[in-house]
């Protein structure tokens, strides 16, 4: 299916380097990767290796020192601040490890947020908002604060929140790091549900390997490069140096995500 599809990002020749006390420290090293539309892969590599600061050029929060970073027609390593700030809103979904909500807000109004800087209507604004946390499974907590909910649950809020613009790539960093074993799985149902029911492309980086074994195909970073590591969807996967790995449980990928019953 995904064969013949179009890279929907296009990473070339990207080096990261960062100045700490007149040392430079190269983190990503004449990088290269390419993303399907509608792809779901991951990132694993070890603490440090420069996960995040690949993400974050992706979603264009930083830029390369050296090459281009492509995500769709926009060449985002090139764009202006004020270019990628609207740029960002409409193209990236990030979903954070510790989720980034509002406390004061209801779980509504955080998903509404990024809304808020698009030329919406507001009846168009609530349809959108409600149908994110519809998919989500969490229609039944809209006023609820960030604090009147699970961790799970917070992380749900979080993935609305970065669907609910309908972006061009969602990027989580850690998204289950923070969770127990049965929210990260349910968590990680979402967003299998995400790819296979909205065909979205989704970079996920994980520590986790069950995690990771939920992505179609996953990479490696270490040492400023990334490695193709050999891996089936939804099958096992593994990583240089790591051991069995075992996949996610078997007919989750396709198990509808609904909120439990309460
Ligand atoms: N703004 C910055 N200034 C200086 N050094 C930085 C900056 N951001 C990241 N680094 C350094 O770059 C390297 C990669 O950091 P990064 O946060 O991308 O790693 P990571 O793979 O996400 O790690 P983890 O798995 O622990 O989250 C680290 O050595 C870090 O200290
Ligand atoms: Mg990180």
């Amino acid at each position: 299916m995904l064969a013949n599809a179009r890279s929907i990002l296009e990473i070339r020749h990207v080096t990261k380097q960062f100045s700490r006390g007149g040392e430079t420290l190269t983190v990503l090293k004449d990088l290269q990767l390419d993303v399907k539309e509608g792809e779901f892969l991951s990132i694993m590599g070890p603490s440090g290796s420069g996960k995040t600061t690949l993400l974050n050029l992706m979603a264009g929060l930083d830029k390369p020192n050296e090459g281009e970073v492509r995500i769709g027609d926009a060449v985002v390593s090139r764009m202006s601040e004020a270019e990628l700030a609207t740029w960002r809103t409409r193209n990236i979904g990030f979903v954070f490890q510790f989720y980034h909500l509002l406390p004061v807000l209801s779980a509504y109004e955080n998903v509404e947020l990024p809304l808020l800087l698009l030329p919406l209507s507001s009846s168009e604004r609530k349809k959108q908002v409600l149908n994110a946390l519809d998919l989500v499974g969490l229609s039944n907590r809209l006023s609820h604060r960030p604090g009147q909910l699970s961790g799970g649950q917070q992380q749900r809020v979080g993935i609305a929140r970065a669907i609910v613009t309908d972006p061009t790539l969602i990027v989580a960093d850690e998204p289950t790091g923070d969770l127990d074993a049965r929210s990260a799985e349910e968590i990680l149902d979402l967003m299998t549900e995400l790819q296979h029911g909205l065909r979205k492309t989704i970079v996920l980086v994980t520590h986790d390997p069950r995690a990771a074994a939920r992505a179609q195909r996953g990479v490696f970073l270490d040492k400023g490069k990334l490695v193709e590591s050999p891996t089936a969807a939804h099958g096992s996967m593994t990583s240089p140096g790591s051991t069995n790995i075992q996949p996610g449980q078997p007919g989750s990928a396709s198990t509808h995500f609904q909120e439990k019953a309460h």
